[in-house]
């Protein structure tokens, strides 16, 4: 079963994901209308989520310099590549923000951080549940890069910059981390 991804799930994992539906209130009714894959992260496919870091994404990059907007932190990533490495490579990443960057940021300084903290708090444990190892990810050259990156910058800039990138973080989470509708059909 779930062919793609089995080789990244450990059996406790694997367990985990037959059992998950239950855990997660209306989401098989979600799964079963929406022509998409299934996402391994709730908070992935909730919209009130989505706005939040949006707003806040937005928020960020208005307090920007001109320096800033002259690169970019995350990785450019070929999507040719098994998903699951994607999505547990960005899992590495989202584990650096909340370790690193939200941890800099409160409700004085947008009023949804702690909504955003929460959600984002909620998918990494769900990724790392479902076999993404973040620590695995530490040392890859993206990863590596990222935080290179970050580390050349003073960190209130950078506290802002990593901050507004948060959109772009979630897309490649949202989009790569899921179950691919085929191993969807034999999992059920
Ligand atoms: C975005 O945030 C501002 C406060 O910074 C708030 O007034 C607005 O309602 C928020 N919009 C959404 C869609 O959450
Ligand atoms: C975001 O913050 C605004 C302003 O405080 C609030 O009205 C809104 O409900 C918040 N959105 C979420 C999803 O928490
Ligand atoms: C996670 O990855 C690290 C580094 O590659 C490895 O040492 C560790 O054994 C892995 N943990 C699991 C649970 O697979
Ligand atoms: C899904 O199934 C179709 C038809 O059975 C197959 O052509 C396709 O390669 C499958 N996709 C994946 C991701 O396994």
């Amino acid at each position: 079963m779930i062919s793609a991804v089995a080789y990244l799930l450990r059996p406790a994992a694997a367990a985990m994901l037959v059992f998950l539906p239950l855990l997660l209130i209306g989401w098989a009714g979600q799964a079963a209308s929406l022509p998409v894959d299934r996402s391994l992260s709730q908070p992935l496919r909730n919209s009130e989520t989505h706005k939040v870091v949006q707003n806040i994404s937005q928020h960020a990059q208005s307090l920007q310099t001109e320096d800033d907007s002259s690169f970019r932190l995350m990785p450019r990533v070929n999507t040719d590549q098994d998903h699951m490495k994607i999505c547990c490579l960005h899992a590495n990443i989202l584990d650096f923000y909340l370790n690193n960057i939200l941890k800099h940021r409160t409700d004085h300084w947008h009023p949804n951080m702690t909504r955003l903290k929460v959600d984002m708090n909620r998918i990494s444990e769900d990724l790392q549940n479902q076999g993404c190892n973040v620590t695995h990810y530490h040392d890859h050259h993206h990863a590596v890069e990222f935080r290179r990156k970050l580390a050349k910058r003073a960190l209130e800039q950078v506290i802002n910059k990593a901050v507004g990138e948060i959109d772009i973080l979630f897309m490649y989470l949202q989009d790569f981390c899921v179950i691919p509708k085929n191993a969807t059909n034999t999992a059920n």
